[in-house]
């Protein structure tokens, strides 16, 4: 499975990228806003230092809901780095935008997914990514898990080559459970990740190993 992560911090994307294990990064307008990053210039230069940091996929969203202003924005942000994936809402202008931009070899992650007849359409369209967001449907009392389940098993059994990249993952054991569901990507907080770090034993045992050693070595 792979890991990107979902944050358009630079320190944070840094930090990721220097354990190694890191796959690409997933932005969208809330994670830009909270970084403070403004106007058409200052996003598209954050989403290229970006692109210089990682080697993976970044995933850069459009703001436009309509058919003409995705497709010119899609191109637009494509442009900027052989890395940027374009990501674009799933509704039906999106669903059109999604085939336009396929058709011109321009990859594709379609976004705000809650549902298995979404997923179908995203892969129809041939998205190169679906977002199914787990949290945003565990906060309504809906099992976001079992919907990245579903959508492995449909395009595993109809053969859709669209990847699946679990989103809105708000904690490592939800890391767990996509890699249990046969997620292609997991998109994590920095948090989230490093949590896959701990476990009490691995402590304690290092502990051990480093008293053991100091006992005979002084
Ligand atoms: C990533 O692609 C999504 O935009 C993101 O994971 C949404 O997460 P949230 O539900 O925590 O805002």
């Amino acid at each position: 499975m792979k890991f990107f992560i979902d944050t358009a911090n630079l320190d944070q994307i840094r930090e990721a990228q220097d354990l190694g294990v890191l796959d690409g990064v997933t932005t969208n307008p809330s994670l830009m806003a909270k970084e403070g990053i403004k106007g058409q210039e200052n996003i598209l230069n954050h989403y290229k230092n970006i692109c210089e940091i990682v080697d993976g996929d970044v995933s850069a969203e459009v703001i436009s809901t309509d058919y003409a202003g995705m497709i010119k924005e899609g191109e637009m942000l494509a442009a900027l780095h052989p890395q940027i994936v374009v990501k674009i809402p799933m509704i039906k202008e999106g669903i059109k935008a999604i085939k336009y931009l396929t058709s011109k070899g321009i990859r594709t992650n379609c976004t705000l997914v809650f549902s298995l007849g979404q997923a179908l359409l995203a892969a129809k369209a041939g998205a190169t990514y679906v977002s199914p967001f787990i949290g945003r449907l565990d906060d309504i009392s809906t099992d976001g898990v079992a919907l990245i389940r579903q959508i492995v098993e449909m395009y595993n059994f109809y053969g859709y080559e669209t990847e699946v990249l679990a989103a809105s993952i708000r904690h490592t054991m939800h890391i767990i459970q996509c890699l249990e569901a046969g997620a292609d990507v997991a998109t994590c907080p920095l948090s989230a990740i490093l949590g896959l770090l701990n476990h009490p034993l691995t402590d304690s045992g290092l502990e051990k190993f480093l008293a053991d050693y100091k006992k005979v070595n002084g």
